[in-house]
């Protein structure tokens, strides 16, 4: 299993690229099921997340092909199979989003559910119960959701609680219904709108995403297309807070000023100074200690809570004391007992966790638990005095697209060890 060495104390400087967004194009991917020819995606970030739905898509018999680097095409006209089984589910939920696709494009779908995972129970009710709403028959037996429908028929769905994935895979069913669709409390995120775009690009009528009302009229048949992923805004958040954290100078490109608001708003009352491009953001802290802050996760435009472990890794070596709310995941202070170990003063009070600031954190070895818990790690890491050795980066790979070659064109002393035979490769 590798292992990330970290030599803590340099300030960041330069400049990086933001990578495609991971989340944007999970749904995408899937959402190629849905098409009666070939769909070919560029700014596509090479991440194990990536490679799971590949896998997932190629065994239901797309053909899938890396024209290059960040380059796939898909053509998924002779799917054979409609299962997503558990072996590839339970190692990346994100798996339920073929759960639409599939039943509104070929009838039936057998997805696996997911079960919990490290940062709460995670429930999957409102894809089902969306489905069922769509007209679909959907059971649940021996740990799998099995739907079937003719057509499935458009609907008015209130989502309960906004849930990012319910409404991608809600959106993408309805694209193919007979009819009408309206999502109310629809999820605002703009990996949604990214998804929306590229079903637009392939024949949907799709209005209104972006916002909590998505109007949806099914068409029969949906094309081929060409389209680009959008930035990875948590990507650029989290270089963004590894400069704040170390008193650097850091300029994030290819990436979306526009997405990060809340982000940019936090670091700003941090003390950072922050100028914006049409693609890119500068952050420079000129030396200077951080300021804690307080956060409260909510979906977006709020604060997003894949940033909030980077923000109590900031709020651990800040002057003051920052209060994080988290109100999305139950369990998702997996990172807290770590950062203590390195020395931060912090306390969880149920969705709470009370940050003191202190001058400095020192180096330990700690466990990577989920993925944004290892970014919040690795930018402890950065700024601890000594060596910190992260355990089961495997998380980190899921998500960040190469982060220690980043890190260290923007300074860092940073090497992956390799689990194979303890052996150091950079
Ligand atoms: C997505 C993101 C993840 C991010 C999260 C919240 C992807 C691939 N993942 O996850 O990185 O942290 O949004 O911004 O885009 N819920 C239910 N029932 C459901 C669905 C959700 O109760 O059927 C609850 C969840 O337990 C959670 C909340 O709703 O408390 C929001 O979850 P949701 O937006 O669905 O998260 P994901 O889409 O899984």
């Amino acid at each position: 299993m590798d292992k990330l060495l970290i030599t803590g104390g340099c300030a960041l400087q330069g400049c990086v690229r933001a990578s495609g967004a991971k989340n944007a194009a999970l749904p995408i991917l899937a959402a190629t099921l849905l098409a009666d020819g070939p769909v070919t995606l560029t700014n596509v970030p090479r991440l194990r997340d990536i490679s799971t739905t590949m896998a997932l898509l190629g065994r239901m018999g797309a053909s899938l092909t890396q024209e290059a680097a960040d380059r796939i095409r898909v053509e998924p006209r002779a799917l054979t199979s409609f299962i997503a089984p558990y072996e590839l589910v339970k190692t990346m939920r994100a798996s339920i989003l073929v759960l639409g696709p599939l039943v509104a494009r070929y009838g039936e779908a057998d997805v696996s559910l997911p079960g919990g995972c490290a940062i709460g129970a995670r429930p999957v009710n409102l894809h089902i119960e969306g489905l069922r709403a769509l007209g679909a028959e959907v059971s649940v037996d021996s740990g799998y959701i099995r739907a079937r429908a003719k057509r499935l028929r458009g609907a008015r769905l209130f989502m309960e609680l906004v849930s990012v994935t319910g409404t991608e895979n809600l959106m993408m069913a309805a694209a193919l219904a007979d009819g009408e669709t309206l999502i109310e409390n629809a999820a605002r995120e703009p990996e949604v709108v990214d998804l929306a775009q590229l079903l637009i690009a392939m024949g949907a009528r799709i209005e209104g995403a972006g916002t909590d009302q998505i109007h949806i009229q099914g068409v029969e048949r949906l094309g081929g297309a060409e389209y680009r992923v959008m930035p990875d805004r948590i990507e650029t958040g989290t270089f963004l807070v590894g400069a704040a954290m170390t008193g650097g100078k850091v300029r994030v490109e290819e990436t979306r000023p526009d997405c990060l608001d809340a982000v940019l708003q936090k670091l700003r009352e941090a003390g950072a100074e922050i100028t914006t491009g049409p693609d890119w953001i500068e952050l420079d802290m000129r030396g200077r200690r951080p300021k804690a802050v307080d956060i409260h996760t909510a979906p977006h435009p709020a604060f997003p809570t894949d940033m909030q472990a980077q923000f109590c890794a900031l709020n651990a070596v800040a002057e003051g004391v920052g209060v994080v709310a988290e109100t999305i995941f139950e369990n998702r202070f997996m990172h807290v007992p770590e950062l203590q170990r390195m020395g931060a003063d912090i306390r969880v009070e149920g969705n709470l966790a009370v940050c003191h600031g202190v001058s400095g954190l020192t180096a330990a070895p700690v466990m990577a638990t989920d993925l944004r818990a290892s970014a919040g790690l690795v930018l402890a890491g950065l700024v601890a005095s000594g060596e910190t050795l992260i355990d089961r980066i495997y998380h980190l790979d899921r998500g960040y697209e190469t982060m220690e070659a980043k890190l260290l064109t923007l300074g860092a002393h940073i090497e992956r060890i390799s689990g194979g035979n303890g052996t150091l490769t950079p």
